[in-house]
C-alpha cells in the first residue's frame, strides 16, 4: 500500500500522453496468493512525440519479474521497474510491443481494489486506479484500448472464468486446468477493465434489443444464491428497454454479465459487458430484502447499465471530469425511476437524499466543485457533491431546454463523442449546438461551489393588478474560493389564486422566462407579473429546480395555503417540510435553554388532511409526515450546533404529533392491513409505508397499548419490510421488548450476512448514550467482521452518520471510538477508512464543547504516522 502523502494533481496541466496503446493482451496464470499477470501492449508514440521520449507506466505495490521489447528480453539499463512504476527509457520512435510479467498476491488484498479475492471468488476493482495494481499501465482514462483477456486456473477451483466483451476461445490445459480468451471489441479505458473467476452459479435470460438483435443475460452469484437475483433480472430487462425508448439506446454487445460479489467498496461497477456488484444490491427476496433494498437493486442495476452510454461508450478525459459519467448517469438512473414508478415521489426522495449529504458537504470543510480543479486523492472524490449535484446540473440543462431540446443535445453528445474521452465543456457544447442556445453560463454550476440561498420576497399592488417579486442569490465562500459569482438559477413557477388554481399571467417583466421557468441570472432581480386579479401565492422552485436553499419572507399562512392547495406535489410537501422546521429548529432553541417546546396544533391538522387524503398516493403521505431529519436541522442552524438538543425536540415534536393524531394514525394502521402474497411493487410498498410511518407516531406518543402492538407486528410479519418496521419502531422508541425481538431476529436470520447487516445497522441507531458501548460489543459478535465493508458501513457507518445521539455524545466518546476504527482501518481498506473519516464532515458547526472533542480527534488521527493518502487528505482538508 502506497503511504506517500500524494501530490496534488491540477486540471490545468492536463496534457495527452506521449505513447497511445493500441490493444492490450493480458493472460492470467490464477494463484491464491501468486497470480502471474503477462501483459502485452501494442504502443505507438504520437505524432509529436520527441523520438526516445521516457515511456513511463504506473504500477501500485507491484511485484515486477520481467520484461521484452518486441519479443527480445529488455537490457538491465534499458528499463527501471519500482512496485509503483515501469519506465523504459528510450522507446522507439516507432510503434512497439512491450511485454510484462508481474505477479499479484489476491488473498493479501484487503484494499479491495486491484485483483483481489472475495468468499475464495477472484474479482477485480479497477476505477479509479485499481488497474495499476494488476500490471503496469498508462493507467488514465483517455488512453483507449482493445482488450483481449485469456484467463488460466484449475478447473475444480475456478471453473466460470469471466473477462469484459464475448467470449472467443476457451479449452483445456494439461489435466485440470482450463482456460478462456474474451475479447471486447470496444476500446475501452484501463478503468474499465474486469475479470471474475470462481465456483459460481447464475441464472440467465435474454434480451431482444430494439433492432432486433438478441442479447445473453447472465447474473453470477455464490452457489445456492440464485433464487435471490430474479429481481435484479427483471431490473435489468427493464432498464435495457427504457434506455431504448427514452434515449434510443441499445445495448452493443452479444452478452451482458452481472457478478455479486460480497466485498465491496461501494455499491457497483460498470465495467463493459461485466458488472461487478456488492451483492446488497442484488440479492433480494421477500423475506430478507425490503422495500427499499428493492428499490435499491432496480436503481443500482439501472445505474450501472446506463453507463455503457455514459461512461463506457463515451468516457472521461480526466479524473476531474468524473461528473461527466456519474452526474449524468445518476440524473438517466433517476429518471428511469420516474418513469417506472412516482415522479414526484421519487423527487422528493431525491431531494431529500440531496439535502442530507450534498448540503452538508457543500456548507463543511471537504466542499468541493462539481468539477474539481485538484486533488490529491481521486478516491476521496466520488461524492455526492459529484453524482447528486452533478445530477442537478443536468436536470437544470433539461428544465431550460426542455424534452425535445435536451434530448436533442443527448443525441448529438451520443454522436459526436462516441468512442471518446470527453469533457464538460465538450458536453455542454452539444447542447448549445443542438439547441443554437447559450450555455457558457452553465458551467459556472460546476465551478463553482457552495449551495446558493436565494431569498424571495413578494409585494402585491392592487391597483395596477401587478405582483413584484423581488428574488436575490447569495453563495457563501468555501474553501478555495471566497468570492461567488451569480449562478443562473432556473426557478420553476406558478401564481396561485385564491381558489388554489395558478393564474393567468399577463406579461412578466424582469426576467427571462420560458413556459413555467423563469431564469434568475442576477445577484438581485426585480420581476413583475402583469395583469392579475387577485394576489398570488406565488410557488417558487417547483420540482425543485435547482439545488439551492429558499428563503421564503412570506409567512407561515402562504405556506399553509401552499401545503393545502399547490398543484405541484413537491411544492405541497416542502410546505410541510418548512413549516415544521420553522417548529423544530424554535424547539431545539426551547430545549437548549431548558424549557418545554411547544406543540403545533394547526400545523399537526394540516399533515392530518394529507395523511388521510385518499386522493394522494400512500407513498407520498408517507413522505409529507415524515419530518425534516435531525441532519436537516442540524444543517438549519448551522452554528453551535447541540444535536442531543436536535434530537430531544424531534422527539417531542413526534410525541405531540402521535398523541394529538392517535385516532387518525390508528385507522390508518387498521386500513392499511394486507394479507395477500408479497410484492415489491411501489404502490404495495407505498401503502406498507404509510402504515408503518402510522405505527411509528402511536409509537412515539408513548399510547399503552402501542407496544403490543408492535410487537405483534414484528411477530407475525411475513416480509423483511414489515418486520424490521416493527423492530425500529421497538427500538427507537425505547420500548423494553425491542431486546426480546433482537434476540429473535438474530436467531431467524443467524448466517444471511446482509439480513444480520440490518440487525447491526438498527442497533447502532438506538438514540442513547449506552449505544457506543454496545457497538462496541457488537464489533466482537459473529455477524461482524472488519474485514468487509458492508458490515462496517453497516454497524459503524451507521453509527457514525445515523445516531446524532450516540455518536455526539458530549464526553467526545463517539469520536475517540470513530477516530481509533479509521486508523486501525486505514492499514487495511484506506477507501473505507477515509470514507468512514469523512463522518466528521460538519465538526465546525458544532456547539464549542463537541467541537473541541472532534478537533482533539482529528488531530489525533492526522499526526498518525504513515496514514494513507486517502485518509491523509481527508483529514487535513477537514482541518484546513
Ligand atoms: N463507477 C461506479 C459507479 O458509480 C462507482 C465506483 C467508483 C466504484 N469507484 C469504485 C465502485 C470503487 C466500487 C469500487 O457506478
Ligand atoms: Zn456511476
Amino acid at each position: 500500500m502506497k503511504t506517500q502523502t500524494g501530490q496534488t494533481i491540477r486540471l490545468e496541466d492536463y496534457h495527452p500522453t506521449d505513447y497511445l496503446i493500441d490493444t492490450v493482451h493480458l493472460d492470467f496464470q490464477l494463484d491464491p496468493s501468486r497470480t502471474r499477470v503477462l501483459a502485452t501492449l501494442a504502443l505507438t508514440p504520437r505524432q509529436d512525440t520527441i523520438a526516445g521520449t521516457p515511456l513511463v507506466l504506473d504500477g501500485d505495490a507491484l511485484t515486477f519479474v520481467a520484461a521484452t521489447l518486441d519479443g527480445a528480453p529488455l537490457a538491465d539499463d534499458a528499463f527501471v521497474a519500482t512496485p509503483d512504476s515501469f519506465t523504459l527509457k528510450r522507446p522507439p520512435a516507432k510503434p512497439f510491443e512491450l511485454t510484462i510479467e508481474t505477479v499479484v498476491d489476491p488473498t493479501g488484498n484487503s484494499a479491495l481494489m486491484g485483483l483481489f479475492r472475495s468468499n475464495g471468488t477472484y474479482c477485480t476493482q479497477c476505477e479509479p486506479e485499481g488497474f495499476r495494481r494488476i500490471t503496469y499501465f498508462l493507467d488514465r482514462p483517455d488512453v483507449l484500448a482493445v482488450y483481449t483477456t485469456r484467463l488460466e486456473g484449475p478447473r475444480a477451483e475456478v471453473p466460470v472464468l469471466l473477462s469484459n466483451g464475448n467470449p472467443i476461445e476457451s479449452g483445456t490445459v494439461g489435466g485440470d486446468r482450463h482456460f478462456v480468451v474474451w475479447h471486447d471489441p470496444y476500446p475501452k479505458p484501463s478503468y474499465l477493465f474486469a475479470a471474475v473467476a470462481g465456483d459460481l452459479a447464475h441464472i440467465s435470460d435474454t434480451f431482444v434489443t430494439a433492432s432486433g438483435r438478441k442479447v445473453d443475460l447472465r447474473i453470477y452469484v455464490e452457489k445456492g444464491k440464485e433464487d435471490r437475483c430474479h429481481w435484479a433480472m427483471d431490473s435489468l430487462k427493464r432498464s435495457m428497454r427504457w434506455d431504448e425508448v427514452r434515449f434510443g439506446r441499445e445495448y452493443d454487445l452479444d452478452i451482458f454479465m452481472i457478478v455479486a460479489v460480497s466485498d465491496f467498496n461501494m455499491g457497483a461497477m460498470e465495467n463493459k459487458g461485466l458488472n461487478i456488484f456488492n451483492d446488497k444490491y442484488i440479492l433480494a427476496d421477500p423475506s430478507t430484502a425490503t422495500d427499499t433494498d428493492y428499490a435499491g437493486i432496480e436503481s443500482v442495476i439501472a445505474h450501472e447499465y446506463f453507463h455503457n452510454w455514459t461512461g463506457d461508450r463515451i468516457t472521461c478525459r480526466d479524473w476531474f471530469q468524473l461528473c461527466l459519467k456519474e452526474g449524468l448517469t445518476v440524473y438517466r438512473d433517476q429518471e428511469f425511476t420516474s418513469d417506472e414508478r412516482s415522479r414526484p415521489v421519487k423527487r422528493i426522495a431525491d431531494v431529500r437524499t440531496l439535502k442530507a449529504h450534498q448540503f452538508p458537504e457543500d456548507a463543511g470543510p471537504l466542499a468541493h466543485p462539481v468539477r474539481p480543479e485538484t486533488y490529491r486523492e481521486i478516491n476521496n472524490f466520488y461524492t455526492a457533491t459529484v453524482y447528486e449535484k452533478g445530477a442537478e446540473i443536468v436536470r437544470m440543462l433539461a428544465t431550460r431546454l426542455g424534452e425535445d431540446g435536451f434530448r436533442a443535445g443527448m443525441d448529438l453528445y451520443f454522436e459526436r463523442h462516441d468512442g471518446e474521452a470527453a469533457t464538460i465543456e465538450d458536453f455542454l457544447a452539444c447542447f448549445a449546438d443542438a439547441t443554437g442556445t447559450a450555455l457558457d453560463d452553465m458551467m459556472l454550476w460546476y465551478r463553482q461551489s457552495g449551495t446558493p440561498t436565494v431569498t424571495s420576497s413578494g409585494h402585491w399592488d392592487p391597483e395596477n393588478h401587478r405582483f413584484t417579486l423581488t428574488l436575490s442569490q447569495q453563495t457563501p465562500p468555501t474553501p478555495g474560493q471566497s468570492e461567488k459569482t451569480p449562478l443562473p438559477i432556473p426557478i420553476r413557477f406558478g401564481l396561485v389564486g385564491p381558489n388554489g388554481d395558478d393564474m393567468e399571467i399577463e406579461r412578466v417583466e424582469g426576467a427571462e422566462v420560458s413556459g413555467d421557468v423563469l431564469l434568475l441570472t442576477e445577484a438581485e432581480q426585480t420581476i413583475v407579473f402583469h395583469g392579475l386579479g387577485a394576489r398570488p401565492i406565488p410557488s417558487l422552485l417547483r420540482g425543485f429546480s435547482a439545488p439551492v436553499r429558499l428563503v421564503r419572507q412570506d409567512g407561515r399562512d402562504d405556506q399553509l395555503f401552499l401545503l393545502a392547495h399547490d398543484r405541484d406535489p413537491f411544492n405541497r410537501w416542502n410546505a410541510a417540510q418548512s413549516l415544521a422546521m420553522d417548529h423544530l429548529t424554535a424547539a431545539t432553541a426551547a430545549v437548549r435553554d431548558g424549557k418545554q417546546p411547544q406543540a403545533d396544533p394547526d400545523l399537526f391538522r394540516a399533515l392530518q388532511t394529507v395523511a388521510t387524503n385518499e386522493r394522494l398516493e400512500p407513498a407520498y403521505r408517507a413522505l409529507a409526515l415524515q419530518l425534516p431529519s435531525e441532519s436537516d436541522i442540524f444543517r438549519e442552524i448551522g452554528t453551535d450546533v447541540d444535536p442531543a438538543a436536535i434530537s430531544a425536540a424531534r422527539r417531542a415534536f413526534r410525541a405531540d404529533m402521535g398523541a394529538a393524531l392517535a385516532p387518525t394514525f390508528r385507522s390508518l394502521y387498521d386500513s392499511l392491513a394486507d394479507d395477500t402474497p408479497y410484492q415489491p411493487d411501489p404502490v404495495s410498498a407505498g401503502r406498507r409505508a404509510l402504515r408503518a410511518v402510522a405505527l411509528d407516531y402511536l409509537a412515539a406518543a408513548g399510547l399503552d397499548s402501542v407496544e403490543e402492538l408492535a410487537k405483534h407486528h414484528f411477530d407475525s410479519a411475513r416480509n423483511m419490510t414489515d418486520r424490521l418496521a416493527a423492530l425500529s419502531t421497538l427500538a427507537m422508541n425505547g420500548m423494553p421488548s425491542a431486546e426480546d425481538a433482537f434476540d429473535a431476529y438474530a436467531v431467524m436470520f443467524k448466517g444471511d450476512a446482509l439480513a444480520m447487516d440490518k440487525w447491526l445497522t438498527m442497533q447502532a441507531m438506538i438514540p442513547s448514550d449506552d449505544t457506543l458501548d454496545r457497538v462496541r460489543r457488537l464489533m466482537d459478535h459473529s455477524a461482524f467482521s472488519i474485514a468487509n465493508p458492508n458490515r462496517i458501513r453497516a454497524l459503524i457507518g451507521a453509527f457514525a452518520t445515523g445516531n446524532a445521539v450516540g455518536f455526539h455524545r458530549a464526553d467526545g466518546a463517539g469520536y475517540h471510538f470513530l477516530a481509533s476504527i479509521v486508523m486501525e482501518l486505514d492499514s487495511k481498506n484506506p477507501q473505507v477508512a477515509a470514507r468512514l473519516l469523512a463522518s466528521f464532515r460538519s465538526w465546525r458547526s458544532l456547539e464549542p464543547g463537541r467541537r473541541a472533542a472532534a478537533r482533539t480527534e482529528l488531530e489525533r488521527v492526522a499526526a498518525r504516522s504513515g496514514l494513507s493518502t486517502d485518509t491523509s487528505d481527508i483529514v487535513s482538508r477537514m482541518l484546513s
